[in-house]
């Protein structure tokens, strides 16, 4: 492991941290307190990291967590594509990192999956202040993957990347983050819908959906523009906007 800080490209400006409750929050405290757009909190260990759905995320050393700070200027539910911005960025960085790269592939909404084990987590949350703010956090296993958890997981040393350098993987992933979302604001979301459908899991097949009040079970139909699931079930079809999806055991 280095020490040294990862230089990152002129749009972001990096808070480096040896220990924090959680980088979320981390950046959303400072959003409130007048940081903008670019800044990345970045930190070697989180002692309350934040999963999605109000889960915990476990945080030890020799992992990444970083978040975020974006203004993009768009409504709260295309600012949910950012996950979906942020997972093909990921898949992208993993290409060049990992063997036989075919195995990286990417479950709704934002789960990157390397031979069907979850390797990372993506949590967007909205700023309290300023407005339209929003915190794109990721964490990635490099080196320690979590005991416990809803899906198989992986680290990336168990994966084939024997010796992952910290701040150089931060450097890539930036670096591929920044041109994703230079993308997105551009042209809009049709070429990261484009290429996260390249990688999609379980599309066109059987999938359980577990939302906070009910479990579905259908056909994983399509991804729409807005990057909604579209699930056909019996009486018709529906649009999921959150949920943890599994598939059934074939
Ligand atoms: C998931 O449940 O899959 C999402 C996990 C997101 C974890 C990252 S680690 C960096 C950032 N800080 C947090 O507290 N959570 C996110």
């Amino acid at each position: 492991m280095t020490d040294r800080q990862p230089r990152l490209p002129p749009f972001f400006h990096l808070v480096a941290l040896d220990s924090i409750d959680s980088t979320n929050e981390e950046a959303r405290r400072r959003a409130a307190a007048g940081a903008g757009e670019g800044t990345l909190v970045w930190a070697r260990e989180q002692t309350a990291g934040r999963g999605r759905r109000g889960r915990a995320w476990h945080s030890p050393r020799g992992n990444l967590y970083m978040s975020l700070l974006l203004q993009p200027g768009c409504s709260p539910a295309a600012a949910g594509q950012l996950g979906f911005v942020a997972a093909v960025a990921l898949a992208g960085t993993l290409d060049d990192l990992l063997p036989r790269p075919e195995r990286i592939r990417l479950k709704w909404p934002n789960d990157v999956l390397v031979e069907g084990r979850k390797i990372s987590g993506i949590l967007l949350e909205a700023t309290a202040a300023p407005p339209g703010g929003v915190v794109l956090g990721v964490g990635v296993n490099l080196r320690v993957r979590p005991e416990e958890s809803l899906y198989p997981t992986a680290s990336l040393v168990e994966l084939g990347l024997p010796d992952p350098d910290l701040p150089a993987f931060l450097e890539r992933f930036a670096a591929g983050l920044q041109s994703w979302y230079d993308t997105w604001r551009a042209t809009g979301f049709a070429p990261v819908r484009a290429a996260w459908l390249a990688r999609a899991v379980g599309l066109g097949e059987e999938i359980v959906i577990r939302l906070d009040r009910e479990t579905l079970t259908g056909r994983f139909a399509a991804l729409d523009e807005s990057g909604a699931l579209a699930l056909d079930l019996p009486e018709g079809r529906r649009l999921i906007a959150a949920g943890d999806v599994f598939f059934p055991a074939s």
